[in-house]
């Protein structure tokens, strides 16, 4: 390439300026060692750190690596969460390991990324304990990637690269998706809703909307290369389109906005209902919902509509009213209830899962009991259920009546139990019915087995031949195994 042209300042183009200097670095890798460089990308996170690592798979593609899943490679990428300390133990823990490899293969470049690098605490751990790590990024400068990687590859020197914050959100750079026929899609990003248990508002930021046009853009390319299922992802995208809106000059206050008809942005629902008009597209989903903003014109559009998926993930996050304030969730009990009602009204076969804490400070087993009874009475088609974590920084570290370990695992015991039988008997409910599934991938234990989804996101198990996958074909429903169904193909 021509060294002699000045790097670019503006996006994407700067981008795809430092892909090119790493295809001259990567080529000239392959000469010497006469194959190509592994990378490997693993993520440790939610569907957004999922999308994210599709996005960094896709730039090392571009600059000439081969893709493995095998962490003994000559380029190691963490993609890093920290919503719960469980998931930074993960990653100490298989630093060693990555180590070990490093010390057989000098050569090898290891670097991390994610919602747990934008913890200061993390970088000087690293900093101190971790010297063999070559660089380390946060969330808001991910797409400057294919830049901080030609950094790290012309010196020995650990890169350290981490932003407080950004506006910019940067498209049109290359995807590597993981399956051809469905995709996550950001619409938007950040969070504003400080859950005072929560880190993802000080890892991830502000809230910011994606442009309407250019989901809908990203979307009609997607189809047109075959996805027919799409999830549209955001921490709560029931206020899409209501806070701030990215790669905007000026900072406009709502009422502007709503009154600007230049760059007008819809609500959610009618987002919604914006995509369902993409032809080609069969199954939308999107995740997650926040109680306290779902609307009763999501309801309608979700009942009227043809392709959104007659699923939500609602999380509860406790079931007492006391705690629910505690943790600033903006609904109560019989908020939360009132919901169900409306929309188990309106679409009866509707499948609703959650996420539930137990161990909340303050937490006792009265409100435990609480959150029992919610979860008797919706009777919901899966919980996950998580041991409260506490998050330096997050306004319920800081409080002083946390609960004993001891305790919140014997609550925990006790949630888990009445969560697992009534989602037991909840799932079987179909069992005798055809349905359509999409076929995602051969079963992992039996070759002859595919796997495949319900439109209510429950896993379908059936015979049949991998030129399946990809497509939505109807099955029958023949038995119910607990979180999953056996099935038979119908016509196939
Ligand atoms: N934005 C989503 C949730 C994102 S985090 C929402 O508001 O629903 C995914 C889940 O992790 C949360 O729903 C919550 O149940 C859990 N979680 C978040 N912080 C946690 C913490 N400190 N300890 C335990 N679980 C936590
Ligand atoms: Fe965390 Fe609450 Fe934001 Fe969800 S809505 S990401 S739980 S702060
Ligand atoms: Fe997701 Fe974990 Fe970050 S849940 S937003 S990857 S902290």
């Amino acid at each position: 390439m021509d060294n002699s042209l000045s790097t670019p300042v503006s996006e994407p183009e700067r981008q795809h300026y430092f892909i090119e200097q790493a295809k001259d670095y990567i080529a000239a890798w392959e000469n010497k060692n006469h194959r190509k460089p592994t990378a490997c990308v693993t993520t440790f996170g939610c569907q957004m750190n999922a999308r994210d690592s599709e996005k960094l798979a896709g730039i090392l593609i571009a600059a000439g690596f081969t893709i493995t899943a095998d962490e003994n490679a000559d380029f190691v990428l963490y993609n890093t969460c920290t919503v719960r300390d469980h998931a930074n133990q993960r990653v100490y823990g298989r630093l060693g390991k990555l180590n070990h490899f490093k010390k057989n293969n000098p050569r090898m470049k290891i670097a991390l990324c994610g919602c747990m690098m934008q913890e200061d605490a993390v970088i000087e751990k690293i900093k101190a304990n971790y010297p063999f790590i070559d660089l380390i990024f946060g969330t808001h400068n991910i797409y400057k990637f294919a830049e901080l990687l030609v950094a790290m590859l012309n010196t020995d020197e650990m890169v350290i690269d981490i932003w407080q914050d950004t506006d910019q959100i940067v498209e049109d750079l290359p995807v590597e998706r993981k399956y051809p026929f469905k995709s996550g899609i950001n619409i938007m990003f950040g969070c504003n809703n400080f859950c005072t248990y929560c880190i993802v508002p000080y890892v991830r930021g502000r809230e910011r909307s994606r442009p309407p046009e250019d989901i809908i853009d990203e979307i009609k390319r997607l189809v047109a290369d075959g996805v027919v299922e799409i999830m549209l992802l955001g921490q709560n995208v029931n206020s899409y389109g209501l806070t701030d809106r990215v790669n905007d000059d000026c900072n406009y206050g709502l009422t502007d906005r709503v009154n600007d008809n230049r760059n007008f942005y819809p609500d959610f629902p009618t987002l919604l209902t914006e995509i369902e008009k993409i032809t080609g597209l069969e199954r939308i989903r999107f995740m997650t919902s926040h109680p306290k903003d779902l609307s009763d014109g999501l309801i309608q559009v979700m009942k009227d509509s043809k392709k959104i998926c007659r699923h939500i993930h609602l999380p509860l996050q406790a079931g007492s009213t006391r705690i629910l304030t505690a943790m600033n969730r903006g609904y109560t009990k019989e908020d939360y209830l009132h919901l169900i009602t409306k929309i188990r009204k309106a679409m009866p076969d509707i499948a609703i899962t959650t996420d539930i804490i137990v161990g909340f400070p303050g937490e006792t087993p009265a409100d435990v009991e609480e959150t029992i009874s919610v979860v008797k009475k919706v009777n919901f088609d899966n919980a996950f259920t998580f041991l409260y974590s506490k998050r330096t920084g997050t306004p319920a570290a800081a409080m002083t009546n946390q609960v004993p370990a001891a305790e919140a695992k014997q609550n925990f015991g006790r949630l888990l139990k009445v969560v697992q039988e009534t989602a037991r008997l909840r799932t079987g409910r179909l069992v005798g019915e055809t349905h359509p599934v999409l076929v995602e991938e051969i079963n992992a234990q039996d070759s002859l087995m595919l796997n495949g989804r319900l439109a209510n996101n429950t896993i379908v198990h059936f015979p049949g031949k991998p030129d399946l996958i990809g497509r939505i074909v109807d099955v029958k429903l023949t038995e119910s195994c607990g979180f999953y169904y056996l099935g038979i193909a119908l016509n196939y």
